[in-house]
């Protein structure tokens, strides 16, 4: 017997744990069918059930996604249907959410996709993956379609290895065949992306989430996070040594719930992200509203932390220099403004000093907002954070110590 033939309509119950995306259900279709029951909704319908819950991206930026897919299906013309694509890219090298994600559950985001393609009038839907997945998800596809779950094939795209290409028009440039680099986005990808298509590119978790709603609707999808930012949200959590793992949170949950409170440090967002003083751990909360508070904010769901005697004008010197090489090289103050500013913060760390911090700011300053994506933006917000949280150590390296590794000094 088939998946779909075995799952009697509605015997999935919600789920009610902690979990609601890594059940453990992994790739086998009986026993999605079997935990999550059938795709209930089609059409723009959805698009009114995924407004009524609040959800966001969860792929950085946290934009509505109903917004989005309002975007896409009023850009739809008779002659051009727009186009679905599932990113799950995930450039960023502290998060494992995604992969974790597609091989846990690659039926929930595949449903989503389903659904979304639905809600917009879709005509193609694209995943793009990690290389080392693409076998496995390719295979997971055709199952769907010989067993007459799915009835339109999604193709599977390998994603480009690098920071930037799980930008969206990255993602997009990717799909139609380029090295998948970021481009100049003077026109939404939403109103014109893959071949001037409408094209909707959405978090593989976002995905998710929309496979959840349109079997359990808003209200159930509301039971969790906070009012605001309803839901739950996959972090990665990891530290100086190793990523620890992936954990599913409801978003507002305290951040002490997930991170040490003795550590020195904690970056939250990425490479892209924010440090945080270790001594506010205990009073924030994983999500947009409280992070604001600290200029910062969840974005793709990533925790990090820098254990007390930890330099951290030296864990940011690592991830800026990698942030430099990452430039797709297209724009001037991205493919020099970068290096640049990796190198003012190498001087930085190695000699100290508060004129050698203003130089750091002041080329963040020259490189923010200044590319065609968001590459050279994130990469000042991170520099800048740094400059605060770890204010202590800037006079300390200037006499040769580091206020993390002095008895006495910042802890
Ligand atoms: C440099 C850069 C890298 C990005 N990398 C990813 C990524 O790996 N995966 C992802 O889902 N979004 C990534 N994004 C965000 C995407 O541009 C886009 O906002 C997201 O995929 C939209 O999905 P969502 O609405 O479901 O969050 C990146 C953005 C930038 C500026
Ligand atoms: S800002 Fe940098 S990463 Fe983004 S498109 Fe321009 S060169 Fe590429």
């Amino acid at each position: 017997m088939t998946a779909a033939a075995t799952t009697p309509l509605g015997a999935a119950s919600a789920p009610r744990g902690r979990r609601r995306l890594l059940v453990g259900v992994g790739d086998d279709l009986d026993r999605h069918a079997a935990v999550h029951g059938p795709r209930r909704l089609h059409g723009p319908v959805i698009i009114d059930e995924i407004d009524r819950s609040g959800l966001t991206g969860r792929g950085g930026a946290a934009f509505p996604v109903a917004t989005k897919l309002v975007a896409a299906r009023t850009a739809m013309t008779r002659g051009q249907r727009s186009v679905v694509i599932a990113n799950g890219a995930e450039g960023e090298p502290l998060s494992r959410k995604d992969v974790v994600l597609l091989m846990e559950a690659p039926h929930l985001v595949l449903d989503g996709l389903a659904a979304v393609a639905s809600a917009v009038g879709a005509s193609e839907t694209y995943l793009v993956a990690p290389a080392s997945l693409a076998p496995r998800l390719r295979a997971i596809v055709d199952r769907r379609i010989a067993v007459g779950w799915a009835r339109r094939p999604t193709v599977v795209v390998d994603a480009a290895d690098r920071f930037v290409s799980g930008e969206t028009t990255a993602v997009v440039d990717r799909v139609a065949g380029g090295p998948g680099l970021p481009h100049d986005r003077r026109v939404p990808t939403a109103t014109a992306g893959l071949r001037g298509r409408p094209t909707v590119v959405h978090n593989v978790e976002t995905l998710a989430q929309v496979a959840l709603i349109d079997r359990h609707g808003a209200e159930w999808f509301r039971e969790r996070g906070t009012g605001a930012e309803p839901g739950s949200m996959l972090v990665t959590l990891s530290d100086d040594r190793e990523i620890r793992g992936v954990a599913e949170c409801d978003i507002g949950a305290p951040l002490a719930s997930v991170v040490d409170r003795s550590a020195r440090a904690v970056l939250v967002g990425g490479f892209h992200g924010t440090w945080i003083d270790g001594r506010a751990i205990g009073s924030l909360a994983l999500s947009a509203g409280s992070l604001r508070e600290v200029g910062a904010s969840p974005g793709a769901g990533i925790v990090h932390s820098l254990p007390a005697g930890s330099c951290g004008l030296e864990a940011t010197v690592a991830i800026v220099d990698h942030l430099a090489g990452e430039s797709a090289g297209q724009c001037g103050p991205c493919m020099f403004g970068l290096p640049a500013l990796s190198d003012a913060f190498r001087d930085l760390v190695t000699h100290g000093g508060a004129e050698r911090a203003e130089i750091v700011a002041r080329l963040a300053a020259t490189v923010d907002g200044r590319g065609a994506c968001a590459h050279p933006d994130g990469t000042a917000r991170l520099v800048r954070s740094a400059l605060v949280a770890f204010a202590d150590d800037v006079p300390q390296h200037a006499v040769g110590r580091c206020a993390a590794r002095t008895p006495g000094g910042h802890r």
